[in-house]
């Protein structure tokens, strides 16, 4: 059989460093695969002014799939000032990376688990009846629309003639913003489709169906939003009753969820919604599962490209410690919703269920689940660093 190609994206700063680890992890589990290293992120902008260069993108568009790390993004003028001498005044400007990969691929589907592990010291505890502390678990799959909403990046500040004309023909336009100078008003539009508003609901129905998951929460504001919101309330009303009678479907306003999330996480099974309230609600429940170190993520496009990564950035100021700190669970987790994409059901147990048992035991902690600060001498007080939390898993797996 021809060897599957993983294209790996090791990025900057701990995004390299995680992304090794999970490497790690899987040629241990027995993950059959190759791996092609593309280059992405900061030292690219830096040397060719493109922190994405197109022989990335054709190498993803050859294997169709990525473990990615993580990058640096940097405002414009701090970007420019650290391009090479011999590009700079040359027109090139700086663009997030992993936002060009999502709009060139159109991964527009994003999955972010949020599963409490037994025995995380940084699992969500409550108040219960009679004074007692509970721990409820939570099981929450976000479904995060990745492509439209306020992301798109269709704004303006002091619009142009013919874009000032249109908001004026909203009689809500005239009424309220009409007498505003036009270069006092900033807008950033909320764009909806009916494509890609089925597709991440019929995702997040398809998975609740094919994981046991009883309900699908909308997590938007249909009555204040009611064009877009409404649009995804509408669909999912009736995607629920054509297709998926059997799940329930409920709907949630985020501001709601914000609060219900510390009281009962627990009631929630698959959650979807647009992308600025999907990263809002799946920021919020992976605070309640330990936070980034534990925050793992999947993206998919229409045609069969998808991106795994930690959700957590590059964290610059760990990137550089002789040993690293960081924990590399959220990664390897990323690893393992590739496997499930893959069909790798047994090492993708195994995975899981040795994470899960360093978790419970509790010996091996990295920083962050030890609540200090992330210095270097965390490692003397007790911390188990990157590598040893790696080693760790590797020595729980079953052979
Ligand atoms: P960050 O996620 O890199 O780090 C924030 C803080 O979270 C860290 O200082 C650390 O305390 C903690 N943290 C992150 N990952 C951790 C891990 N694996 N284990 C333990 N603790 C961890 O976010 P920040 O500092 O806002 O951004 C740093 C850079 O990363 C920026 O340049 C930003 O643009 C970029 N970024 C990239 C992302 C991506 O590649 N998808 C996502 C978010 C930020
Ligand atoms: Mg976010």
């Amino acid at each position: 059989m021809v060897k599957r190609t993983i294209v790996a994206l090791p990025g900057d700063g701990i995004g390299a460093i995680v992304l090794e680890q999970a490497v790690r992890v899987l040629n241990a589990a027995g993950f059959d695969a190759e791996y092609e290293y593309g280059d992405i992120g900061w030292e690219f902008w830096k040397k060719e002014g493109n922190p994405l260069p197109q022989r990335t993108i054709d190498l993803i568009e050859k294997h169709k799939i990525a473990l990615f790390g993580a990058i640096t993004s940097k405002p414009n003028d701090e970007a420019k000032a650290e391009l090479d001498p011999s590009l700079q005044g040359k027109g090139f400007s700086y663009s997030s990376p992993i936002v060009g990969l999502r709009q060139y691929f159109n991964l527009d589907i994003c999955v972010r688990p949020c599963k409490s592990y037994k025995g995380n010291p940084l699992n969500f505890i409550r108040r219960g009846k009679g004074n007692t502390i509970e721990e409820p678990p939570v099981d929450v799959v976000i479904f995060r629309q990745n492509t439209e909403c306020l992301y798109s990046g269709v704004e303006w500040t002091n619009p142009p003639e013919n874009v000032y004309k249109a908001l004026l023909s909203h009689p809500k336009f005239r009424e309220n913003f009409g007498n505003v100078p036009v270069d006092e008003l900033s807008v950033s539009t909320r764009i909806f489709t009916r494509k890609a508003t089925t597709r991440i609901l019929m995702a997040a129905f398809d998975y609740a169906k094919k994981y046991g998951y009883k309900s699908v929460t909308l997590c938007e504001k249909p009555n204040v939003i009611r064009e877009t919101s409404g649009l995804m309330w509408k669909l999912a009303k009736e995607i629920q009753k054509n297709s998926f009678p059997e799940i329930r479907l409920l709907n949630t306003n985020i501001d709601a969820q914000m609060m219900w999330l510390t009281k009962n996480p627990e009631d929630y099974g698959v959650i979807v919604a647009g992308n600025m309230f999907g990263d809002i609600a799946s920021d919020g429940f992976a605070g309640l599962i330990g936070g980034l170190g534990f925050a793992c993520s999947a993206q998919f496009s229409e045609r069969g490209v998808a991106v795994f990564e930690p959700t957590h950035g590059s964290a610059p100021k760990y990137a550089g410690f002789k040993e690293s700190i960081v924990n590399p669970i959220a990664m390897i987790e990323s690893a393992c919703m590739m496997l499930d994409y893959l069909g790798e059901k047994k090492i993708c147990a195994n995975i899981r269920r040795a994470i899960a048992e360093v978790i419970e035991e509790g010996k091996v902690k990295t920083y962050d689940m030890m609540k200090m600060q992330g210095k270097p001498e965390v490692i003397q007080n007790g911390a188990a660093s990157t590598v040893r939390m790696t080693d760790e898993i590797i020595a729980k797996l079953k052979k």
